[in-house]
């Protein structure tokens, strides 16, 4: 086997059926030990609980091919506890951690053919993700799941890359107070669908949603949490139980802190003081928007352009960016545990 020919350094965020993926199966009360499997279809009942009810969630990690030639992933501990925590909230039963991280790696290991090498500006994504399986039809958790991980090759989330994107306020809510903004399921992004095809329409690159019960707070975008950079470069970040605790936020957080000494503000954020010219840069944040610029926000015709501008990410958020890079593709010492090595 060797290295497959794609065009790396052309690839989008698409999906390619790469080689192997791995499928456990909960049944009678339990998890069997799971396997590598060739087949990329499934074959459920008409009736399966994540087709009538949507019960499905979620994760989304990378593996990176290092500068010294070793592929690695980041943080797989914190995608395997998210992940444990979207299942409890959905009723599902949790696929246990350590499982999760050793399935992670074998899924890479078998596919490390399509790891994309370094430089190259891509890197493979990793979709764990689990479903009630069994004929559900009265509303309640299926009694059987499926648990899988597959993986495929990919560029950068937005298009042009590093370039910084448009975003707009969304007119619609993405979660509810009390709701489920805070896991990772299916669900949150189906009722995003309708706002992103709408945005896209109208020249956006993503949706930026506020508070539901004010509309007046900033929360994330469809797929990514929002960094902001404040006039004396401090790193602010809006802190909401309605929002995904990512883990590239997270971890920029430390980075910030510990590596580049700046000081870190998590609060919550209003669009009154984004208006008002408190920040000097803006950022989506994620596995796969990485650090992606934002030049401007567009709230129904008012526009708010950051000092940084539509052609570069500003200064600090690059520093970030290539600190956390750095780190994930092993230029820079990553702080302990943060890296797992697969080969
Ligand atoms: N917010 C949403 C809604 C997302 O879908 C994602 C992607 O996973 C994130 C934030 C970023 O989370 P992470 O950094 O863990 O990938
Ligand atoms: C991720 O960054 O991993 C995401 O899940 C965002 C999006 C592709 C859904």
């Amino acid at each position: 086997m060797s290295k497959k020919e794609l065009d790396w350094g052309n690839l989008g965020f698409a999906y390619h059926v790469t080689d192997k993926r791995y499928v456990a199966n909960y049944k009678d009360g339990k998890w069997d030990e799971g396997a590598l499997t060739a087949d990329p279809m499934i074959t459920m009942s008409e009736d399966a609980g994540v087709l009538q009810y949507s019960q499905s969630v979620f994760e989304g990690l990378k593996a990176y091919t290092t500068a010294d030639g070793h592929v690695v992933t980041f943080r797989p501990d914190l995608n395997a506890a998210r992940m444990y925590d979207s299942a409890m909230y959905l009723e599902m039963p949790p696929f246990p951690q350590d499982r999760f991280i050793d399935a992670v790696v074998e899924t890479v290991r078998a596919n490390l053919d399509w790891v994309p090498p370094y430089g190259s500006g891509a890197t493979l994504y990793i979709r764990p993700y689990m479903f009630g399986i069994s004929p559900v039809i009265g509303v309640k958790p299926a009694d059987e799941y499926m648990f899988r991980i597959f993986c495929t090759p990919v560029g950068p989330y937005f298009k042009g890359g590093a370039k910084p994107i448009s975003v707009r306020i969304s007119d619609y809510d993405r979660a509810a107070p009390r709701g489920t903004g805070h896991i990772k399921a299916g669900l949150n992004y189906a009722m995003s669908l309708h706002a992103i095809v709408d945005a896209h329409n109208h020249g956006f690159a993503e949706n930026i949603y506020l508070d539901p019960a004010t509309r007046t707070k900033i929360e994330e975008t469809g797929g990514a949490n929002i960094l902001f950079v404040d006039h004396d470069g401090n790193l602010v970040v809006p802190k909401s139980a309605s929002i995904l605790p990512s883990i590239t936020r997270r971890s920029l957080v430390d980075v910030a802190r510990t590596y580049l000494g700046l000081k870190v503000e998590e609060r919550e954020v209003t669009l009154k003081e984004v208006k008002e010219g408190a920040f000097i840069e803006c950022g989506l944040c994620g596995t796969a928007a990485v650090i992606s610029p934002v030049g401007k926000i567009d709230d129904h015709g008012e526009v708010i352009a950051f000092p940084s501008g539509m052609e570069e990410m500003g200064p600090v958020l690059k520093k970030l960016y290539e600190t956390l890079t750095g780190i994930q593709m092993g230029r820079i010492e990553a702080p302990k545990g943060w890296i797992q090595v697969i080969a």
